[in-house]
């Protein structure tokens, strides 16, 4: 038993030396500059222009404007103490449309941002892809092409060999639950296709596409960083009281089986799990995988990001009562659970962020404690753990009390799975700055610093005032 609050609200709890406090955000969430310097259209370009996807039409053709406020947003990192910074590379950035020679003013903007961290004696932590495909190659099939993984590793090899000298973590995808599921199967996200078969192709070229990436990374790396992915686990959890024990286990393991061994299978064994093969059996034969791919997926790894928000509760339907799918995602018409949809996800107890996610600081401990046991010497960090809420600039000033509770418990749950054994490296915050949050547009707020989208203006939340203490004294601050 761990002594502290039964709340997971401590303070005091100590942090050593070298784990790394940092914050992190994602290219398309806040660059802006859509057209600018030779980038080409991604598939989020494409989705948020298109009527009805995204709440009140938003798109990320301005987002925060950090293209072109980096010197400013490097400034305000600084500030803060951060001593990393987890961004993303967007590919079309780099290639236009996915393929060809690099587009040098997309690197030039890169090196800068990374040569600005290294200057203020930031870490940068760079993820290949957080979602942005170039819509040309969507246009070819986008993931459920298997040609999409190879042109991954060409455009790795590019970043790595104008980055590879200065990076100090490389991540290959980030959340490829998200793209395969959401951007597949459900709609909700990017190219928006409602199809369980496209989303399982996905989940595997995405796959391999980790696993050629860090082949080329590796290949033109000159710096000896380290090499990672980082995955949306699902902290799944079965009913209080369950019709029966069989049932229970039964749809957590399904859940179990889709949202997480489908990447954790192939990444850290070498294989996709056998339960996950037969309950999708109605939907795809899985002849996409084909042979040698699992060992080419299965790359050394240095550390695994682990993103998280919240649990679910699922439990079998019965076939019967209206579907209960409380699974925290947008609806869109699509399922994102391929072969499982009569699972059903039941609401949870509060409280909740402005997501309407539960806030279970108790599932972040569970989750690390139980990667630590199922993959036993692999370090793991928290990629992302934030949360929106509603917040409003005050005489100058942001009170986001309610951020900072989160904040304080889930940083507990991390210290706590840390007394436990688990190997925990770091903590990145989602987010720096206030963003564009996908289908949500600007509604949702998860930045520990206000962007007001009319002016730009960045104003440092009370949360980033306490984390700005937690980093310089490596306490949970009271
Ligand atoms: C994660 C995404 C990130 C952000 C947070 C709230 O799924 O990786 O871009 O949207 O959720």
């Amino acid at each position: 038993m761990i002594d502290g609050s039964p709340d997971y609200r401590d303070f005091g709890l100590e942090f050593p030396s070298d784990f790394v406090f940092g914050s992190a955000t994602a290219s398309y969430q806040i660059e802006g500059a859509a057209h600018e310097d030779g980038r080409g259209p991604s598939i989020w370009d494409t989705f948020s222009h298109t009527a009805g996807k995204i709440v009140n039409g938003d798109t990320g053709d301005s987002a925060c404007d950090h293209y072109h406020r980096v010197e400013s947003d490097l400034d305000l990192m600084a500030e803060l103490g951060l001593e990393s910074y987890r961004f993303s590379i967007a590919w079309p950035r780099i290639q236009a449309e996915g393929t060809g020679a690099p587009n040098e003013k997309g690197l030039a903007f890169y090196g800068r941002l990374v040569d600005g961290l290294l200057e203020r004696g930031i870490r940068p932590i760079a993820t290949l892809y957080h979602w942005d495909l170039p819509q040309a190659l969507e246009d070819r099939g986008g993931w459920t092409n298997r040609d999409t993984a190879y042109r991954f590793a060409d455009y790795a090899h590019h970043v790595g060999e104008a980055l590879g000298d200065r990076v100090s973590m490389w991540t290959t995808l980030n959340e490829p639950w998200c793209s395969a599921y959401l951007g597949y199967g459900s709609g909700a996200h990017a190219p928006g296709r409602m199809n369980g078969a496209d989303a399982l192709t996905a989940v595997h070229h995405l796959n391999l596409a980790h696993g050629l990436g860090l082949v080329a990374l590796r290949d033109v790396a000159r710096n000896d960083p380290q090499y990672s992915a980082t995955l949306n686990l699902h902290v799944v959890r079965g009913e209080e009281e369950p019709r029966s024990e069989e049932s229970r286990a039964e749809a957590i393991r399904r859940i179990d089986a889709l949202a997480n061994r489908a990447f954790t299978g192939p990444m850290l064994r070498g294989e996709y799990p056998a339960d996950l093969i037969e309950d999708t059996a109605g939907v795809t034969d899985w002849a996409f995988v084909q042979p040698g791919d699992t060992a080419l997926i299965q790359q050394p790894i240095d550390v695994l990001g682990v993103n998280y928000y919240s649990t679910v509760t699922v439990r079998m339907w019965d076939g019967v009562s209206p579907r209960v799918n409380a699974d925290g995602h947008k609806d869109m018409g699509g399922s994102p659970w391929p072969g499982s949809e009569h699972v059903e996800f039941l609401p949870q107890a509060g409280p909740y962020t402005d997501m309407g996610w539960n806030i279970a600081p108790d599932g972040l401990e569970d989750l690390l404690v139980d990667l630590h046991e199922q993959f036993p010497g692999l370090p793991l960090m928290v990629t992302e753990n934030g949360a929106a809420f509603p917040d409003e600039v005050v005489d100058g000033r942001v009170r986001d009390v309610e951020r900072i509770d989160y904040l304080r418990r889930h940083f507990t749950a991390a210290h706590r799975a840390m007394q436990r054994g688990v190997d925990l490296r770091g903590y990145q915050v989602w987010s720096l700055l206030d963003n564009f949050e996908w289908g949500y547009g600007y509604t949702k707020r998860f930045g520990i610093v206000h962007v007001d989208y009319e002016t730009q203006q960045r104003t440092l939340k009370d949360s980033a005032h306490w984390y700005r203490e937690l980093i310089s004294s490596r306490r949970i601050p009271q």
